[in-house]
């Protein structure tokens, strides 16, 4: 079992490497549970002052743009903050770390993204500081989206031969992949943390290099309640609402942040 400074070490070397950031500077669509959501709260975000946490090649940069100019984007790699800051001509895009936004004040922010699982790179007691410090830049009843990987999916923690498949070039190529990196999954594998509220799982995701966090809805809901959260929703893929869920790898979450922390 890995101590967190070693999984972060992973992940953070991971988000620097120049192939992770080439892959992430050509994405730049919302998927399409992000465009549903965001429509959702689109009357308490539109010109309202935006974080953008994690940005990374700055795939929801140019959306969350059109919401408001009033946008920050912050990201822990310093090649993504540059990245992004370079691409969209920006200021106000900074190499930060989700878990000490102190450069921000309290309630400086009406609307919090932190998009395609990011929070997920953080250790267990790093995530909870997050939360808090996401907590603490919001002004009251300011909110926070996030998605995160679902412990409950079936297929967690499987690789590509253990789940339904059907013979296909991308199936071969994923146990190709699979079974080249076994050394590395090995390795990684060491690492993976199981308890009760969450695991920290070694998944397929940029060649096994990550550890991601994984949760169910129920426990997500009640960290995001003791982190001081409330009208907390989860909704599937679809961007459809759900109360618990094991046909989606990722959930996503929009909270509000509450007078008082639990
Ligand atoms: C899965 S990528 C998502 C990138 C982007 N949000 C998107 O939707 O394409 C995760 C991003 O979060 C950043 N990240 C991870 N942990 C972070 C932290 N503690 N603080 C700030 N950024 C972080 C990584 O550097 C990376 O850019």
């Amino acid at each position: 079992m890995a101590e967190p400074d070693q999984i972060d070490e992973h992940n953070h070397a991971a988000y620097s490497a120049e192939d992770t950031v080439n892959w992430y500077d050509q994405l730049d669509a919302l998927l399409p549970s992000e465009k549903i959501i965001l429509e959702g709260i689109m009357p308490a975000i539109r010109g309202k002052k935006i974080l953008d946490i994690g940005v990374g090649g700055g795939r929801t940069t140019k959306h969350l743009l059109e919401i408001s100019r009033d946008y920050t984007g912050i990201d822990y790699s310093q090649k993504f903050a540059e990245l992004v800051k370079k691409k969209f001509r920006l200021d106000s895009v900074y190499c930060c770390d989700a878990r000490d936004m102190s450069r921000f004040a309290d309630g400086s922010f009406d609307f919090v993204l932190f998009s395609f699982n990011s929070i997920d790179y953080i250790p267990h007691e790093g995530r909870l500081k997050a939360m808090a410090e996401i907590r603490r830049v919001l002004r009251p009843s300011g909110i926070f989206m996030f998605s995160t990987h679902n412990r409950n999916w079936i297929h967690t923690g499987k690789t590509a031969w253990q789940r339904p498949w059907k013979f296909s070039p991308g199936f071969v190529k994923d146990c190709l992949k699979t079974i080249l990196l076994t050394s590395r999954r090995m390795k990684m594998k060491k690492l993976e943390v199981r308890e009760k509220e969450y695991a920290i799982i070694n998944d397929d995701a940029h060649n096994y290099a990550l550890l991601t966090y994984h949760i169910t809805i129920p426990e997500q809901v009640n960290q995001l309640k003791k982190a001081g959260f409330g009208e907390i929703k989860a909704y599937n893929m679809k961007g459809e609402r759900v109360e618990d869920d094991a046909n989606d790898n990722w959930t996503y979450f929009t909270a509000v942040r509450a007078s008082s922390a639990e």
